[in-house]
């Protein structure tokens, strides 16, 4: 069974093109856009001030120098910070010279804190189309308000409400089922992913949770359970999977006709399907 080439894989930036620059940086999406990918993904956080900003995880202790959850600080906290040297130090350990493949910015807005505001202007200004995967993190702490402020940022670009989900330039995604019936109940044609890390055992069967088509397992679970795969092909469903980094697991991917790679490595996935 190949399904190989018939159908466009898309080839999503996994926070930017987080191999080669410091993940949710401007310079990590500015590579990932130049890279050619087609869609950019992000984690959404929201600070003690209100603002939705692009951090992975709870604290910037491992991204940034700064201490500290990202909820309990304001968005001019952060914007103090440097969130790219972490990755410089990180990749350069034990070598003696800077490889070629390191660009560092120059300017410090490249790798300061990212606003999500920021990201959808850098697609909106890139002239050719980028989609783009909105994660939202943390969602039942803030019961409701991070969906709440990413649908009023999505309206001020004229996202939140498209024609019809496959003309859609975003898509929210989540491991919370709870967020995505959200996002669904503020907008009927968003498309929402739900996120999957393991395969539960009520979803065995190809089902996800009402409302939603897309699902967003995880590579293990592509690797370990590819028929559960087929069945959601089967039943109609796109599949978006994380985090596809090995060649290998790109084949795979190929082969079960998997409509979303969601890559820390754009560029070399983007030449390994010939694009
Ligand atoms: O794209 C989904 C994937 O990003 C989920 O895992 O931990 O990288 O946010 P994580
Ligand atoms: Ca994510």
């Amino acid at each position: 069974m190949t399904h190989a080439r018939q159908h466009r894989t898309q080839v999503v930036a996994h926070r930017g093109a987080s191999e080669d620059a410091p993940e949710h940086t401007l310079a990590a999406y500015k590579k990932a856009i130049e890279d050619g990918a087609d869609a950019l993904e992000c984690d959404v956080r929201l600070t003690a001030d209100g603002h939705l900003v692009c951090v992975h995880d709870r604290r910037i202790n491992r991204t940034s120098n700064g201490r500290g959850a990202v909820s309990a600080l304001e968005l001019a906290d952060l914007a103090a910070l440097d969130f790219g040297s972490w990755k410089y130090r990180g990749s350069l350990h034990h070598r003696d010279e800077e490889p070629d493949w390191v660009h560092r910015p120059e300017d410090p807005a490249e790798t300061s804190v990212l606003t999500l505001e920021r990201l959808l202007a850098l697609i909106a200004d890139s002239g050719r189309r980028v989609e783009l995967a909105i994660e939202t993190k943390h969602p039942t702490r803030w019961a409701g308000q991070v969906e709440e402020r990413l649908l009023l940022l999505l309206k001020r670009f004229g996202l939140d409400a498209p024609a019809s989900p496959e003309e859609s330039a975003v898509r929210v995604m989540s491991f919370s089922a709870r967020s995505l019936h959200r996002v669904r109940a503020a907008s009927p044609t968003l498309p929402i992913v739900y996120l999957m890390q393991f395969l539960s055992p009520r979803l065995r069967d190809g089902r996800l949770p009402a409302g939603v088509r897309i699902a967003g397992p995880s590579m293990r679970i592509v690797r370990n359970h590819p028929l559960y795969i087929e069945r959601l092909k089967r039943a109609g469903h796109q599949v978006h999977v994380w985090t596809v980094n090995e060649t290998a697991d790109v084949d795979l991917c190929v082969d079960l006709g998997i409509d979303a790679i969601i890559t820390n490595r754009p560029r070399a996935v983007l030449e390994q399907l010939g694009r």
